[in-house]
């Protein structure tokens, strides 16, 4: 192989016969004068083209139709052009250089010889040791490259980070969440995850049936049985912002909200029967009224808050939980069969006392995991929040099959992307502008990555992309489509 050009950061190199390439795949430029290295990553490959090849292929073939006579060619030029004629270009991008001591930089402030270096592929356990990262907590995702080698990151990269795990349909995004999950809790982590199919439950149990590793650490919260709080858990700004963003609650009415809640909290009678009573019988405005009524149906009907009059009922409280499990604990929220505004109030209640929480230093920071994560973070008002989250502790992971859906604000904060196939071009498009690659390799990588194959791109793979076809899990994952035609 050799180096054909250069153009900015990409490196087009010039294959020969039986020189092969996975997409991903990562080689090594050797400057052997200069005595240096250079750290390149193939991401396409296409056929080498002059215009003289192009005329001699078409005389080639027209005179093949026409002609039977067999050509005299002792010298086996021919052979030599059919070699030519299949020589192919591979477009690859330079990811680093390595220093004297094999440590990789990303200053790239000189070109390879075109005459004198050497260039080889590398695997994973080369790259690994030019990383040379000592963590102790690996997550092993899957198999990576034609040799298929153990790929891993590190529950210490996911830690205090953002990440985003995206693609289409069906391609094991959920399946990939739950490994991460997985070793989270198994490492002793606390996580927090926003289900919305119902299908995070099974991993309690192992594919026998049996009870799993992880069982006695899991807990499935169904609205209105196991997720029912007592309304005085929550803050007058938790309540707040839930009837402003999740209810559309208008300021007027809200205003009329807190003096009656306040009013309650004096008397100590704060629960829902008594708000509800206050409501139907304090002088206001009817118009605030029926905002005050309808909205208070809402969160009636929610079965999320306890309806008894006792305030000493202690409902439902996360410190418990943490408390009460000291090596980790994974919260499954159920939002299944919630409708949407319930959906949107949990998410704001939860948020809210977890923020709360960990101000008040009550509880370790927690992993939060957002499936469909587009049906709640469309709103605004969730920029603010995860700009400020990291800060609090509360370390999000976005699980979303419509790119577009998330604000370029939090794709400017991402830490870590996974990425499953994608063929749309506009969901490219969004996705390569927004992420941390150059977008020509996200789109020649992801438009051919094949099912249950993932490219994970930022600080878990530092910054070196990586095709990762996902392990299987030994539990239940739950995930499948429901049919009718088994
Ligand atoms: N690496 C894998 N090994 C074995 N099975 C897998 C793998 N990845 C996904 N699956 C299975 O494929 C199915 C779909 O996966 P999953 O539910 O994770 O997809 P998804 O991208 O979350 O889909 P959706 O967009 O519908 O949420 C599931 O039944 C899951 O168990
Ligand atoms: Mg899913």
């Amino acid at each position: 192989m050799k180096i054909l050009s250069k153009n900015g950061d990409e490196i087009l190199l010039l294959a020969v016969t039986n020189d092969f390439a996975n997409k991903g795949d990562y080689f090594i430029i050797e400057d052997i004068i200069a005595n240096k290295k250079l750290l390149v990553q193939f991401y396409d490959e296409e056929y080498f083209s002059s215009s003289t090849l192009i005329d001699e292929i078409i005389k080639d073939e027209v005179i093949s139709k026409f002609s039977s006579e067999n050509i005299f060619d002792p010298l086996e030029i021919n052979n030599l052009s059919q070699i030519i004629r299949d020589v192919r270009i591979f477009k690859t991008k330079i990811r680093g250089s390595i220093n004297e001591m094999n440590q990789l930089s990303t200053d790239v402030d000189w070109v390879p010889s075109r005459v004198n270096s050497n260039i080889v592929k590398i695997g994973l356990k080369e790259i690994n040791s030019l990383l040379n990262k000592s963590m102790k907590y690996p997550i092993s995702l899957g198999k990576c490259g034609a040799n298929n080698e153990e790929f891993e990151i590190f529950a210490e990269d996911l830690d205090g980070k953002l990440n985003i795990i995206t693609g289409k349909k069906e391609t094991g995004k959920s399946h990939l969440s739950k490994i991460l999950m997985k070793s989270l809790v198994q490492y002793g982590a606390y996580v927090i995850i926003f289900d919305l199919n119902n299908e995070y439950s099974g991993l309690s149990c192992n594919l026998d049936g049996k009870p799993s590793f992880i069982s006695k650490k899991l807990f499935l919260l169904n609205p209105g049985k196991e997720l029912k709080f007592n309304l005085t858990y929550f803050g007058k700004p938790s309540i707040s912002n839930m009837l402003r963003n999740a209810l559309d609650m208008p300021s007027a009415s809200l205003r009329e909200f807190f003096r009656i809640w306040d009013s309650l909290e004096n008397k100590k009678v704060l629960c829902i029967p008594e708000l509800g009573k206050a409501f139907g019988s304090w002088t206001i405005n009817e118009l605030v009224r029926d905002a005050l009524l309808s909205r208070f149906h809402i969160i009636n009907s929610s079965r999320l808050f306890s309806t008894t009059n006792s305030v000493n009922e202690k409902g439902f409280r996360f410190e418990d939980i943490i408390k009460g499990n000291p090596k980790g604990a994974a919260l499954i929220i159920n939002m299944s069969r919630i409708s949407p505004v319930v959906r949107r109030m949990i998410v704001e209640l939860v948020m809210n006392k977890l923020i709360e929480l960990l101000e008040g230093s009550v509880i370790p920071p927690v992993f939060i995991f957002a499936e469909e994560a587009q049906l709640y973070i469309r709103d605004t008002y969730w920029e603010d929040l995860i700009t400020r989250m990291r800060h609090f502790g509360i370390y999000s992971t976005f699980i979303t099959n419509q790119p577009d859906a998330i604000n370029d604000t939090i794709y400017r904060q991402v830490d870590n992307i996974f990425l499953f196939n994608f063929t749309n071009d506009a969901d490219l498009e969004k996705i390569s502008k927004v992420s941390l690659l150059d977008s020509s390799t996200i789109k020649s990588l992801v438009k051919t990555l094949s099912h249950r194959n993932c490219l994970a791109i930022g600080k878990a793979v530092s910054n070196l992309p990586m095709v990762v076809k996902v392990n299987s899990v030994d539990m239940m994952t739950l995930g499948e489509t429901k049919k009718f035609f088994k």
